[in-house]
């Protein structure tokens, strides 16, 4: 059990009703939060506090609270997912933070992911993106084949791995000045590109989704390099080069045919 003082912070909220809504900076008071807590458990107190004081809780997005589901995108003191790496909102403790700090607390800022309402955002761009070809188109009636069948050399799998890990959250986009969804497309590229599962469509998958990351207002990249330091996966820029030689590849190759 720890016995760490409590700590009294100022928060200063990103109160939004809807998407309509200018929003505006709130300021809170919390007291004695356990530096043991998470980030998200002292959002609930806060709203516990608000709501016992007849106000309206603070709307924020989270499910798994372990760093899987993506969702808790909070902007925090400037930095996506808060001080800390390769660690999701949810996996951020407040004993990060000193006992008098002043803590802003922003939605994700990206015109591809308009505000719901305070720190919400709607991610469904992502989901658009992942329509457009982030699959693999496999019969699976019957006759699957096993997976093991398919030697694949470790390299491959490793990076394949690596880039299956992007969770969505949309940190990158955030984080980047162009608001940019390069590396989470170049992840979901990657994934397939890497394997021979994914061989098989893979010129049309990346023509596919880039075209509709363009067609959602995601800007351009322009090797800042944000991304990969707010990434709470450790998702690397290596898969964007990866994408272009794709997209350079499956251009060639309509090319040839046409
Ligand atoms: S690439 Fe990283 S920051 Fe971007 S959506 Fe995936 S996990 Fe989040
Ligand atoms: S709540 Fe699921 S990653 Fe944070």
């Amino acid at each position: 059990m720890s016995t760490a003082q409590g700590l009294n912070l100022t928060l200063k909220v990103w109160r939004q009703k809807n998407n309509k809504d200018k929003g505006q900076m709130e300021t809170y008071q919390v007291t004695d939060i356990s530096p043991d807590s998470s980030f998200l458990e002292m959002m609930d107190i806060l709203n516990e506090q608000l709501v016992g004081e007849g106000k309206e809780p603070v709307a924020f997005d989270h499910d798994c609270r372990e760093g899987i589901c993506g969702t808790c995108s909070m902007f925090i003191n400037g930095e996506a997912h808060g001080p800390g790496r390769e660690i999701t909102t949810c996996q951020l403790h407040m004993r990060e933070f000193k006992n008098g700090e002043t803590i802003y607390i922003e939605p994700w800022r990206a015109k591809a992911f308009p505000v719901v309402k305070d720190l919400v955002v709607d991610r469904g761009a992502f989901d658009r993106i992942m329509a457009a070809g982030g699959f693999i188109s496999v019969n699976t009636s019957g006759n699957t084949q096993d997976a093991n069948a398919l030697p694949i050399p470790k390299y491959d799998a490793d990076r394949a791995m690596d880039a299956a890990t992007c969770i969505g959250c949309g940190a990158c986009v955030a984080s980047c000045k162009n608001s940019s969804a390069m590396l989470f497309v170049s992840a979901k590229v990657s994934q397939f590109a890497l394997l021979p599962q994914g061989k098989v469509e893979a010129a049309e998958r990346v023509q596919k989704m880039v075209k509709v990351m363009d067609e959602e207002g995601f800007g351009n990249c322009s090797n800042t390099g944000a991304c990969e330091v707010e990434c709470p996966k450790g998702i690397s820029l290596e898969n964007i080069a990866r994408m272009n030689r794709e997209f350079i590849k499956a251009g060639a190759a309509s090319e040839h045919s046409s």
